[in-house]
């Protein structure tokens, strides 16, 4: 990662990384977080931000394969990484991911801020760990709060999806 420093003398630097499969290269300022990041330099309005400070999981997504609150980190971190987003997750051939399915199917959205964050931190304990009992599923999203559908609807289309 190469640094070097702008007009306005803040650093700027050069990140390598791969967003939802694609490689990318931006030039950005070191005090940039990854929330930032995504939704201001990538326009991917997806992820979503609510407090901003680690507490609700509107904001998470995945950093080589793990959820992370993109509110907490820094973009630089990101370098030499592969980040998915909520607009990365889908199902084979490009249609619905089967969590997105379960989450229409089950009632599990209503006005849908926090159905990102919750498909992407479902979809990353799935991928390691395919035969999720509801309590690894409740232990999981814990971090994730949503304010409006209540928690069962959620459980019940995570456990619907699994193994899928
Ligand atoms: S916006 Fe990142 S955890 Fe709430
Ligand atoms: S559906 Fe509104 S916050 Fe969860």
């Amino acid at each position: 990662m190469s640094e070097s420093k702008s007009n306005a003398g803040l650093s700027v630097f050069a990140l390598k990384c791969a967003v939802n499969g694609e490689r990318t290269e931006r030039e950005i300022c070191s005090s940039r977080s990854l929330i930032e990041f995504i939704r201001g330099d990538l326009g991917l309005k997806g992820t979503k931000e609510g407090c901003g400070e680690g507490e609700c999981g509107a904001c998470m997504v995945l950093v080589d394969g793990k959820a992370v609150n993109s509110c907490l980190m820094m973009a630089v971190q990101l370098h030499g990484k592969e980040l998915v987003t909520i607009e990365g997750i889908k199902g084979k051939g490009g249609g619905l991911h089967p969590l997105q399915k379960s989450f229409m199917t089950e009632g599990a959205v209503q006005c849908g801020f926090c159905t990102p964050g919750l498909i992407v931190a479902s979809e990353a304990l799935l991928r390691r760990n395919p035969g999720a009992t509801l309590e690894d599923i409740k232990l999981e999203l814990t971090g994730n709060l949503c304010r409006c559908t209540g928690y069962e609807k959620v459980l019940s289309a995570v456990e619907k999806a699994r193994g899928k």
